[in-house]
């Protein structure tokens, strides 16, 4: 069944504990992190101090997605910060291998990111590797933004490319996922729904993880 993972930079920032603990409530499986540097994409949000806090306001588990240059630097904070999973992209890591055991040595889950631009034959070696793939369906940088129909098939070629080979390699997707686009990327493959505004904007949040898990 597919898991769903608001990302809290749709969340009114002004209530962060009250919108994390609705999504728990609504049945969200995972809370989605964005964390962005101003340098890898021009938006600056959430640091560790972030996750401390929603850490403590839920049991959920909190899945970091580092766009960010040199994420090596951060692995160390967001863990300690409770994080249990690290995704890191591709376009900022000229090493993977050494990302992908600093993060195991941490004893955290290992995600590689990759953006809509960038081939897919640059994660495909690396998949054997990691916990999960996160496929941005948008160009990273901000919520709202409208999901790139490219992305569907970006998806099926790495699924297949999962099943062929019997990774154990979760795909998540990223960017413009709503009820409308959501149907298709659960048939192309994917595990795992990031949804920031049109989770946090929804009127009735649950009725929409319903919806979505019985797709
Ligand atoms: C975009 C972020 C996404 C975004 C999702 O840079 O990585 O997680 O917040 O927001 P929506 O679901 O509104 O596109
Ligand atoms: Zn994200």
């Amino acid at each position: 069944m597919i898991k769903i993972a608001p990302s809290i930079l749709g969340a009114d920032f002004a209530r962060m504990g009250e919108q994390v603990r609705m999504a728990e409530e609504a049945g969200a499986d995972w809370l989605h992190i964005d964390v962005m540097d101003g340098h890898f994409v021009p938006n600056l949000t959430l640091g560790p101090d972030m996750v401390k806090a929603v850490r403590k306001s839920s049991g959920l588990y909190l899945d970091t997605h580092l766009m960010v240059t040199n994420p090596e630097n951060f692995f160390e904070a967001f863990a300690k910060a409770g994080t249990e999973l690290l995704t890191f992209h591709i376009e900022v890591a000229p090493n993977p291998d050494k990302n992908i055991k600093l993060i195991y040595d941490l004893g955290c889950k290992a995600g590689l990111s990759l953006n809509p631009d960038t081939p897919v034959e640059e994660v495909l070696p690396h998949l054997s590797k990691v916990d999960l793939v996160l496929v941005m369906s948008v160009f990273p940088g901000y919520g709202g933004q409208k999901f790139i129909e490219e992305s569907l098939e970006r998806v099926s070629t790495i699924k297949k490319y999962i099943l062929d080979n019997s990774l154990k390699c979760a795909i998540q997707i990223d960017g413009g996922v709503n009820r409308k686009t959501a149907p298709g990327v659960i048939a192309a493959g994917v595990d795992i729904l990031v949804m920031g505004s049109a989770f946090f904007g929804a009127e009735r949040p649950a009725e929409l993880v319903k919806e979505l898990k019985s797709l």
